[in-house]
This record gives structure tokens, sequence and C-alpha cells, in this order.
């Protein structure tokens, strides 16, 4: 299956992917993700992406797409594909069906995740995230047993360096500006599947499979 995963910041997508690529055994392509890795090992990638990422504003689709292709033409991805985060701009989602094409593949299905605007600041704020496996908890919502500590491999703990409020409101308004309008795109094509990203964690993860087992 090729899903790809839209919502705004704090949506849950990250949440979801984890749990939605364990089922289906297929990888999942995080462009946020991808930024960050490069930002921390400080490769060219990594510092140009920095200028964007850590002021909240959308790195440049050249650069973004450059990424996707690659990643893409990974052996992995014969199987199937979860892509979180992108495509954020209406220029990615035709590069991307140009990058499909070109390997004879298309979209099965779009999740967008909604939330209001007025819980995500509170999602984001409260994140934390595991140092060493990536693992995604909220200090309230999907608190870890214990502080600090990851569940699932006793790494650390850290927020993001985006997840102030300042930084949340810049996301949420390129958000609404520049990929919102995608959600008209992919509905267009029939692909797209609502999903109420505000109940509990596990309950929108079944409403996922349900949507995703609804078009094989
Ligand atoms: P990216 O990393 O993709 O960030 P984002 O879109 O802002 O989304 P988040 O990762 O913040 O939220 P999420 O939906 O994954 O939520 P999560 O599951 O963690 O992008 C970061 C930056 O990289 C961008 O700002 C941009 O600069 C750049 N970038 C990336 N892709 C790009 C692209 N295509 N083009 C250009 N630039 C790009 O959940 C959030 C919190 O809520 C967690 O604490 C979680 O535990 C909690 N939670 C989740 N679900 C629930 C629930 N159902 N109930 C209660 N709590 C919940
Ligand atoms: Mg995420
Ligand atoms: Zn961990």
């Amino acid at each position: 299956m090729n899903i790809l995963f839209m919502g705004p910041p704090g949506a849950g997508k990250g949440t979801q992917a984890e749990r939605i690529v364990e089922e289906f055994g297929i990888p999942h392509i995080s462009t946020g993700d991808a930024f960050r890795l490069a930002m921390k090992q400080e490769t060219p990638l990594g510092l140009k992406a920095k200028e964007y990422v850590d002021q909240g504003l959308l790195v440049p689709d050249e650069i973004t797409n450059g990424i996707v292709k690659e990643r893409l033409a990974l052996d992995d991805c014969n199987k199937g594909f979860l892509l979180d985060g992108f495509p954020r701009t209406l220029q990615q989602a035709e590069a991307l069906d140009v990058m499909l094409s070109e390997l004879n593949r298309g979209i099965d299905r779009v999740v967008n995740l909604k939330v209001d605007r007025g819980l995500l600041l509170a999602r984001l704020t409260g994140r934390r995230i595991c140092k060493a496996c990536g693992s995604t908890y909220h200090v309230m919502f999907n608190a870890p047993k214990q502080e600090g500590v990851c569940d699932k491999c006793g790494g650390e703990l850290y927020q993001r360096s985006d997840d102030t409020e300042e930084k949340v409101g810049t996301r949420l308004d390129e958000y609404i500006s520049k990929t919102a309008p995608l959600l008209d795109y992919y509905s267009g094509k029939g692909l797209l599947c609502e999903v109420d990203g505000e109940k509990e964690i596990d309950t929108v993860t079944s409403e996922i499979v349900s949507c995703l087992k609804g078009s094989l």
C-alpha cells in the first residue's frame, strides 16, 4: 500500500505512522525526521534545512522533493510506503505524481487527521521524543511509565526545538496557507479519507486501519 498522512502540526501523524507501518510492514518516510537527522549530523542538507525548520517555515520544494525522490527509489519501497508530512505544497504534490509515475506506482490512500487548532498547541508543547529510537510521547496524553525515559528502549526523552508556542504559531500558519489546499487536490482524485484525530490514540489507529483496508 502507498499511503500519505496529512494533517496540521501535532495532529498525530508520527504517532499513528509508527503503528500503521508495523501493521502493514512498510517503511515510514517522514521528511521532518529526515531533516532533523541531517541537522543533527550537520550535513550540508542539514545546515540548509535548519534555516527554515528552526523558524517553523517550510523548507523549499526543490530540497524536499530531492530527498523524497531518493528515498522512494530504494528497494524497501517496492512493497509500499507511508509518507508522513510530504507533500505539503501543491508543487510537491505534483512532483510526487511525476516521481511515482516514473516508478510505475500511484497513491492508494491519503489519510487526513483532523484536529482543531486549539488542541494542537497543547499537544505540541507537551510532546517528548526518544533520542535513541524516535518514539513519541506526551507528558499528559501519552506519558511514559517513568518521566523522561522511553518505555520501549530506555532512551532519554527530549523536546523538539520547534515545539515552542511561537514556532507552533508559524507552523500552523504555514499549514493553513500552503498545505491545507492540498486536501481538495486529493479529494478531487477520490483518494482522501478523513479521520477524527481528536479521539483516543487507539481509536484513531482503528479508524485509519478501517479506512486503509476499505481500499485494498
Ligand atoms: P514535521 O516533523 O513533519 O512536523 P509537523 O508537520 O509540524 O508535525 P509534527 O511532527 O509536529 O506532528 P505530528 O502530526 O507528527 O504529531 P505527533 O504524532 O508527534 O516537520 C517539521 C519541519 O520540517 C517543518 O516545520 C518544516 O520546516 C520541515 N518539513 C517537513 N516536511 C516538509 C515538507 N514536506 N516540505 C517543507 N518542509 C518540510 O503528535 C503530537 C503530540 O500529540 C505527541 O506528544 C503525541 O503523543 C500526542 N498525540 C498524538 N495523537 C494523540 C491523540 N489521539 N490524543 C492525545 N494526544 C495525542
Ligand atoms: Mg511528526
Ligand atoms: Zn526509545
